[in-house]
């Protein structure tokens, strides 16, 4: 299975692919948190990535694709993959269909999880990040076990630079000039299926996987 997870910046897209990948056997391969590992690196490519997202704005395409087509080439993703954050332009998006039909593959599916502006604003304010392996907890929804840490690595809880209030919404303004014309595309593909964003996180899990389990059959 190759799947891509779509939303808007706090649509609960990084909390849904760690608790479905592991249930599913699919490579979770996030954007984001590969740009912030390369910052934590302090690589060439860590530097280009911050000078954008510290604006709110998308990494070139090209910088971008380079970097998502060598993660999939990796042998964790043999089994299938599950994209959380990339495409996020149509030019992502075609590149990455052409890479894979070289190869004889294709997106299995295209989950788009919907959630409303407010929600997106309330969400993100509230979120904290382990600093090690990127996990999102929110203070409200989500709290960790022990104040500060990471239930999974005891890593260190910490608030991203731009869930700020206005780099938040310039993030939701790239979203909806760059990323919304996707949904038409997977849509056009037969690829796209809506999952509703504001149940719970469990309830959403539910209803990715039973998307993910229907197509498979079909
Ligand atoms: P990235 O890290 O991908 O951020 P994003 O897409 O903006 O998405 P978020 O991580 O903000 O949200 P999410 O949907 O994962 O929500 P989460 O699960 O954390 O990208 C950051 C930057 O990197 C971009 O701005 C860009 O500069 C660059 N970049 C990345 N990919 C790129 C690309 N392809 N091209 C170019 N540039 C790229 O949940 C949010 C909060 O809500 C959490 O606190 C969580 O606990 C809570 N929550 C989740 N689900 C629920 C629920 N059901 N109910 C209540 N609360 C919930």
């Amino acid at each position: 299975m190759h799947v891509i997870l779509l939303g808007a910046p706090g649509a609960g897209k990084g909390t849904q692919a760690v608790q479905i990948s592991g249930r599913l056997g699919l490579a979770h391969i996030a954007s984001g948190d590969l740009f912030r590992q390369e910052q934590g690196s302090g690589s060439e490519l860590g530097k280009i990535a911050k000078s954008y997202m510290e604006k709110g704005l998308l990494v070139p395409d090209e910088v971008t694709v380079r970097m998502i087509l060598g993660r999939i080439a990796a042998p964790d993703c043999a089994k299938g993959f599950l994209l959380d954050g990339f495409p996020r332009t149509l030019e992502q998006a075609k590149a990455l269909d052409q890479a894979l039909a070289e190869e004889g593959k294709s997106i299995s599916l295209v989950l788009y999880i919907k959630v409303s502006t407010e929600e997106l604003l309330r969400r993100l304010s509230g979120r904290w990040i382990c600093r090690n392996c990127q996990v999102p907890y929110n203070i409200v929804e989500l709290p960790p076990k022990v104040p500060g840490k990471c239930d999974y690595c005891g890593g260190e809880l910490y608030q991203r630079p731009d869930d700020s209030e206005e780099t938040a919404r310039k993030r939701l303004e790239v979203y909806f000039a760059q990323t919304m014309p996707l949904i038409e595309y997977y849509t056009e593909a037969g690829k796209l299926v809506e999952i509703e964003g504001e149940k719970g996180i469990e309830g959403v899990a539910q209803d990715l996987i039973a998307a993910i389990e229907a197509g498979i059959v079909r």
